[in-house]
């Protein structure tokens, strides 16, 4: 599919309207209103929201009109792009008139570039995926369209990070991605190895990774896009990329999915890599900690006790809960040698978080309020919704250990949050945090809309439109 800025119309043409007074009303009038009007009487439509509704004109030309509500929501408008977008696929010509303010064009543009995305490497078939669709829009700017162009490619380039084999995407492939993206902007970056990650004393992050053949790294790339200020946000990312639940073994049923579980490392990347892309004036720092949890006589071990790069030490009490432990290590280490002010980490890190909210909302938690509501208010804008939970002392207190400093599962209730717990023991003081457990929408087991099934790439935008954004 190819988009572009477009001023005639092409063979087929789309309006979008909406109904008033038992009426169907134009958003953009034009020399079709009133013979469209016409066939209108004959051929009554509906015009709810999302319904299309086909005519052919005497002159040939094939007009389709598309309901949307009189003051549609940037939601609907994405829905619209992927309605547009499943009409449109067996067409070559297709243009839209897009009269709406500049929010409401990109979050059309976002459901239709979005919905162009399939994982068929694998596949026979894979070359009749492709479509050939070029694509017209009519009243939009070119820059317009690239822009959302960039940031739908980043979001496709996750998706094809966390749906591509747990074999394949391993730490080490990780640091290559990180390490090529690195050079292309002239970036710093720092890569822990193996070795380094034991002689540093990053014992957790080491401890997950070590029943796997494929060796853990703690991967770190800096962006200075504003020399001048003293902040500096770090997007830590879940980097476990499989996740075998180690002794504690997930059964079937739970285990099928578990290459998903790099897919916060994934987003913090994707999110990191547009706004470098970008050029936004702010200092950033990516940190995804990237282990296998993999089930060998090597693996670690239920009951073991190891202290991590801060000094604290962990019971293991379910191996299972691995995700809280690599994020510990790297966020230690990043706050010790980096020292950002405020901290997004974002993980697939607890099948609670979908039990409490469902499979598409991510969970928040952290220790600033103002941050937690700015994310809100993204999570509203980008579609990407997110909710809050609480932490408070009764929780902290579910993580005590009788040997350690704390254990790294609380028991069976609140594990959303007794995860956040964990976490939040290794936030230093002063620094903003903001914690995203997304293990729901990080993959949906059927299509929704313009979000296809598997691999989302949810957390992207929201990460990009907060950062943008935020006071
Ligand atoms: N990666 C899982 C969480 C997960 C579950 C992600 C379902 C996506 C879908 C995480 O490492 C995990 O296994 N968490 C455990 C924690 C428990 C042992 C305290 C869980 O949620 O069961
Ligand atoms: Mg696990
Ligand atoms: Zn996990």
């Amino acid at each position: 599919m190819e988009i572009k800025s477009q001023k005639e119309i092409s063979k087929t043409y789309i309006l979008p309207v909406y109904k008033e007074n038992e009426s169907i009303k134009f958003f953009e009038e034009s020399s079709f209103s009133s013979h469209i009007n016409t066939l209108l009487e004959d051929f009554p439509f509906e015009g709810k929201t999302q319904q299309t509704k086909e005519f052919y004109l005497d002159n040939q030309q094939h007009i389709v009109l598309i309901g949307l509500s009189k003051e549609p929501s940037f939601e609907e408008m994405r829905k619209a792009g992927n309605t547009i977008y499943n009409f449109s696929k067996n067409y070559n010509q297709v243009s839209i008139a897009l009269s709406f303010e500049e929010q409401l064009q990109k979050s059309f543009l976002e459901g239709l570039m979005l919905s162009d995305y399939s994982f068929s490497k694998y596949c026979a078939n894979k070359e009749e995926d492709k479509s050939s669709l070029n694509f017209g829009v009519i009243g939009v700017n070119q820059e317009i369209i690239e822009d959302v162009e960039n940031l739908c490619e980043v979001v496709k380039e996750v998706r094809d990070l966390v749906n591509e084999n747990a074999d394949i995407t391993t730490p080490q492939y990780l640091e290559d991605v990180a390490k090529k993206f690195a050079k292309k902007y002239k970036l710093q970056s720092t890569i822990l190895d193996e070795k380094q990650i034991q002689k540093q004393g990053l014992n957790l992050i080491h401890a997950v990774g070590k029943g796997s053949d494929k060796p853990p790294r703690l991967i770190i790339v800096e962006y200075n896009g504003n020399p001048n200020s003293k902040e500096k946000t770090a997007l830590v990312g879940k980097g476990i990329t499989f996740d075998t639940g180690g002794t504690n073994l997930k059964p079937s049923g739970h285990v099928e999915d578990m290459k998903l579980d790099m897919a916060g490392a994934a987003t913090a990347y994707g999110a990191f890599k547009y706004l470098v892309e970008q050029k936004v004036e702010e200092n950033l720092l990516l940190v995804m900690p990237c282990a296998e949890n993999a089930l060998s006589h090597n693996a670690y071990k239920p009951g073991d006790v190891f202290i991590g790069y801060s000094g604290r030490s962990v019971e293991v009490m379910n191996t299972d809960a691995e995700g809280r432990l690599v994020l510990a290590d790297a966020l230690s280490y990043a706050q010790n040698h980096f020292q950002p002010t405020k901290i997004i980490d974002m993980a697939t890190l607890t099948g609670a978080s979908l039990v409490a909210l469902g499979p598409s909302i991510i969970a928040t938690l952290g220790n600033s309020q103002d941050a937690l509501t700015q994310i809100f208010e993204s999570g509203e804008t980008t579609g990407e919704r997110v909710w809050q939970f609480p932490i408070y002392d009764e929780h902290r207190e579910m993580l005590k250990s009788p040997i350690a400093d704390c254990k790294n599962i609380g028991g069976k209730l609140g594990g959303t949050i007794t995860a956040a717990a964990f976490l939040e023991q290794f936030i230093e003081d002063g620094v903003e945090w903001t914690h995203l457990d997304m293990a729901g929408p990080a993959w949906f087991d059927s299509q929704k809309s313009y979000v296809p099934r598997y691999a989302t790439g949810i957390g992207v935008r929201l990460l990009v439109d907060y950062i943008k954004n935020k006071k």
